[in-house]
């Protein structure tokens, strides 16, 4: 914004020996009570220079700097701090002229520009249920993704399939003994699932099955035409399902090749590797050591010859580097998994790769039942489709209830039902576990998406009354507690952009959007915004911004928007 630029520059003129511009750019900081003015300049980094006390050097800082009256009202030192108070008019002009201008640009930044970045995200285990955990994987990945975007970079989406494994010996052999083709093909996941389940319950009395899985394993890797066709049908049917929960939750990717797409690659990997006098021999097991990283070793090859997961694991990270040559490759994944994670880096880095610190973890906590992890071994699953449908559902009851002459019902509440859920994905920190609960995520009101949906949607509609935005704009004094809190709200969505990318996390955005949406429910209840007269487009104005930026805001996090609700 100008006027920080400007404070700068005044700044800047008063300390050019100690401080430069940039380094009092960033200094300068947004204070937490509205009493203390709108920007802060702390001079506890000048005490030394000046041989000063941080308080006497604001002290005579307030005094000395000057700026124009149209930009700074005043200037007040505050202990250590000199804080600058705006001059509301002209900074709320500026505020909303750039949110004019750049319209849903608004809020974006160029410093990505030229980069690409690669996303694994999602990557759900074929022949399971859409678990809670990749459903937390794809909805963060892809606002994460999208926040990106919006500040320059390109994104790639890599859903990195868990679609190899000795899982799936045991899978195939489990359908060898039990498996009725019909009823799989009516039900696939479903039977699956119960298969799989069935054969871990059988194999705590009869050990010889896990042998019997990991000789169908062997034969997999190896090509064998029965165990690579059942491989690819069950492959095809968990593709399908899948692709209907993606569809409702409105995520694509650039690419699908999984774990399958890398075992072959292992041998090159062994020989790297063993050039590099990297592998050693344990239990039969061919791992790399990692003590000096005061890690346990990474499992490269399994006594029976069979490849691991970290191995297809280097080999999709190799290529990945060579495909899209990424400044960054990140991992949307569980924090159960961040072992696994630094033993990749750390592998890689053994390897001769100096891109290995490209790779970062993007880790998130579980989804909790009832306080405990969920385990589909055990059965003790949400089932994620089941819980989209029961909140679309819910939502179209509450549409019948609220707003029944409402056009389009069945598309706003699919729009909410998804919303309601993906928000209540994003809105913690990511690092948080969150408790599954169909009440929290149901509850279509305080914290949620179809509170901002519907705030934006109040927006929309006295837009449409008041017939277009005009200028100039003029506020009226009375109103300033009210609109002074969206204005400044408005203000640092770029700021809260760039601190969602850099820290990845949406949930940055998504705190920052209730905190919005509520400044502007409280200026709706106590200004009355469409009455005619001098300040009306002034209201007008900052409604269309508050529009604009929940409106994108929630686009950044997956969440579609009704015009009408
Ligand atoms: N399919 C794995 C799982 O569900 C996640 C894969 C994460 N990505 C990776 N490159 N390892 O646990």
């Amino acid at each position: 914004m100008n006027v920080t630029h400007e404070i700068t520059t005044l700044l800047a003129n008063e300390l050019n020996e100690h401080l430069s511009p940039e380094k009092i750019k960033a200094l300068l900081e947004v204070p937490k009570h509205n009493k203390m003015g709108d920007l802060a300049f702390p001079c506890f980094e000048l005490a030394k220079a000046f041989k000063k006390s941080p308080a006497s050097i604001a002290g005579e800082l307030s005094i000395h700097i000057q700026p124009s009256p149209s930009v700074v009202s005043h200037i007040e030192a505050v202990g250590p701090y000199v804080n600058f108070f705006f001059n509301k008019a002209s900074f709320t002009k500026e505020v909303l002229a750039a949110v004019q201008t750049k319209g849903n640009l608004y809020g974006g930044h160029t410093f990505g520009n030229g980069k690409t970045i690669t996303m694994d995200l999602s990557s759900p285990n074929i022949a399971k249920p859409f678990s809670m955990g990749h459903l937390r994987s794809t909805v963060i990945g892809n606002a994460v993704g999208n926040i990106l975007e919006k500040c320059g970079y390109t994104v790639a989406r890599l859903n990195y399939l868990g679609d190899w494994g000795t899982q799936f010996g045991k899978l195939i052999a489990a359908y060898k003994l039990w498996g009725v083709e019909e009823k799989v093909r009516a039900n696939p996941i479903q039977e699956l699932l119960k298969l799989y389940v069935k054969f871990h319950d059988e194999a705590k009395e009869d050990p010889s099955l896990e042998e019997l899985g990991r000789s169908w394993f062997v034969k997999l890797e190896q090509g064998d035409q029965e165990a690579t066709e059942l491989w690819e049908w069950f492959r095809e049917e968990s593709l399908h399902s899948f692709g209907s929960i993606y569809d409702l939750l409105n995520v694509s990717f650039d690419s699908y090749k999984g774990e399958s797409s890398f075992h072959m690659q292992s041998e090159e990997i062994l020989t790297m590797l063993k050039e590099k006098s990297l592998l050693e021999e344990s239990d039969g097991a061919l791992v790399v050591r990692l003590d000096d990283e005061g890690m346990p070793p990474a499992l490269i090859q399994k006594s029976d010859g069979t490849t691991l997961y970290t191995t297809r694991d280097l080999a999709a990270a190799i290529y990945r580097k060579e495909t899209y040559n990424h400044a960054a490759s990140l991992y949307v994944v569980g924090n159960e998994q961040s072992l696994h994670f630094k033993q990749l880096r750390a592998v890689l880095k053994k390897m001769g790769y100096t891109w290995a610190d490209e790779i970062t973890h993007v880790p998130f906590g579980m989804m909790l039942k009832d306080g405990k992890k969920m385990s589909t071994r055990k059965g003790k699953v949400v089932f994620l489709d089941e819980a989209l449908e029961k909140s679309i559902q819910f939502a179209k009851e509450n549409i019948e209830e609220k707003n029944p002459d409402l056009n389009q019902k069945e598309e706003v509440a699919q729009k909410v039902g998804v919303g309601a859920v993906i928000f209540h994905d994003v809105k913690n920190d990511r690092l948080n576990d969150v408790e599954f609960s169909y009440e929290e995520m149901l509850k279509f009101e305080g914290g949620t998406a179809p509170y901002l949906q519907y705030t934006y949607a109040r927006a929309k509609s006295i837009l449409r009354k008041a017939e277009g935005v005009t200028t100039p704009y003029a506020f009226k004094e009375e109103d300033w507690e009210y609109t002074w809190s969206i204005v400044q709200k408005v203000a640092t969505f770029p700021e809260v952009i760039k601190q969602a990318a850099a820290h990845y996390d949406p949930s940055k955005v998504a705190k920052y959007l209730l905190k919005l949406g509520q400044a502007f429910n409280s200026y709706y209840a106590n200004v009355r915004i469409l009455e005619e007269g001098p300040y009306l487009s002034g209201r007008l104005a900052l409604t269309e911004a508050v529009a604009i930026v929940i409106w994108e805001g929630l686009s950044l996090l997956g969440i579609e928007v009704p015009e009408e609700m």
